[in-house]
């Protein structure tokens, strides 16, 4: 008779897409040999509804080959207290009639957190898929996230051996720590020809390694009248030394409406709807600069040697920096280092360990060890 483990999958935002899709994957590799090893898998994935534009979330369903939710809580947008409250009800009852062995939550929104709270009321052991990363700014939401869901969280596997140090110097048993690497290159490398096949470079009009690709959403880059404004001005005048793509997260949209801040297009500067996830692996390892303040594209163009300006004080992935081709920036500095990327010739970087495309073999193994 062979064991079954049921396994709740928690995805809600942008960036958990390309973290649930590999361990769904996986489960899917495991639960077709379950005959050799005696445990069957069995999963359903979890849309918390965070994120609900097709632009920022059904896209990448189709793009990264994953089947529509099973259950989408549908809670939308809201402030912190509210979105989280509503996670928490919506996912409690799911809790209840699914009686999951596991639940797996990924990354550090606002939906990570809550379903991880959930399970800690309910004695439902809870999984942590990139656990242990720390900015040290408890000023960004998603550091208070991933502090309570670390807290909180049975098995806490982690991408990179900064993250098992934290979690150490917290407290954290080492049994309950698994350095498993980063799920999200998993994704990548799985998509990286279907990447190169897009044709958004020929759409948009850009040269490979002639143009700066731009993201920026974090609330303190963005919510703020005075640094929004002064981000924007300085993209109009980079656009003038080399052309600039910047496709808007809601959140800056919204901002830049509110302040007033004219969205035109000046010459060089492109303005555009957010990217389906090929059309954005391709940008960053065409680009010849990423400016960002995403987490995910300070990863994924360390993978492709592409520089990166990160638009923060601090990052909660620094082998991205001691590793990678990443470097921090402010608006201060902002010129003089677009100045030094540009300038330089060649950039000289490594792929961290573990960033090998086989994260979610490790996790799928944890979570059966664990079990
Ligand atoms: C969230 C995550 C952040 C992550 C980002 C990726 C938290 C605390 N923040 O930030 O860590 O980097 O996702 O995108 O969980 N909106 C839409 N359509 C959508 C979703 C949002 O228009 O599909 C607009 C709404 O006006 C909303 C605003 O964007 O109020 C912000 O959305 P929210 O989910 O609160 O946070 P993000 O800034 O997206």
């Amino acid at each position: 008779m062979s064991k079954k483990l049921k396994i709740l999958i928690i995805a809600g935002a942008r960036p958990n897409f390309m973290k649930v899709a590999p361990i769904i994957q996986q489960i899917r590799k495991y639960s077709e040999n379950a005959a050799s090893h005696g445990v069957r898998l069995e999963h359903r994935l979890i849309h918390t509804g965070q994120h609900y534009d097709e632009k920022m979330s059904d896209i990448f369903f189709s793009d990264l080959g994953i089947s529509a939710p099973d259950i989408n809580l549908a809670v939308g947008s809201g402030s912190h207290a509210m979105q989280t409250a509503n996670v928490m009800m919506k996912f409690e009852p799911v809790c209840e009639k699914e009686k999951p062995d596991w639940v797996v939550v990924v990354g550090d929104v606002n939906s990570t957190m809550a379903c991880t709270l959930v399970c800690s009321k309910l004695d439902i052991k809870v999984a942590h898929v990139e656990a242990g990363l720390r900015s040290f700014d408890r000023g960004m939401p998603e550091e208070v996230n991933r502090i309570v869901t670390d807290s909180l969280a049975d098995l806490l596997l982690t991408p990179s051996a900064d993250a098992d140090e934290n979690l150490r110097r917290e407290g954290v048993s080492d049994s309950k720590i698994k350095l498993v690497g980063n799920v999200m290159i998993d994704a990548l490398v799985a998509n990286v020809e279907k990447a190169k096949a897009s044709q958004v470079l020929s759409r948009l009009g850009l040269v490979k390694k002639a143009f700066i690709y731009v993201t920026l959403h974090r609330p303190s880059n963005v919510d703020h009248q005075a640094s929004l404004s002064m981000i924007m001005k300085e993209l109009q005048r980079i656009a003038g030394e080399l052309p600039v793509v910047f496709p808007m997260h809601p959140r800056t949209r919204k901002m830049c409406e509110r302040f007033g801040i004219p969205l035109d297009e000046c010459k060089g500067l492109r303005i555009v709807e957010p990217f389906g996830y090929h059309d954005s692996l391709c940008l960053t390892e065409s680009a010849r600069l990423v400016l960002t303040d995403s987490g995910g594209l300070q990863e994924e163009s360390t993978y492709f040697k592409t520089p990166c300006l990160t638009l923060r004080p601090n990052t909660e992935r620094p082998v991205t920096i001691t590793m990678g081709s990443n470097k921090l920036t402010n608006l201060d500095q902002l010129s003089a280092d677009i100045d030094e990327v540009l300038g330089r010739s060649t950039a000289i970087s490594q792929i961290p360990p573990f960033w090998d495309g086989r994260a979610s073999e490790r996790i799928i193994n944890s979570l059966i060890e664990a079990s």
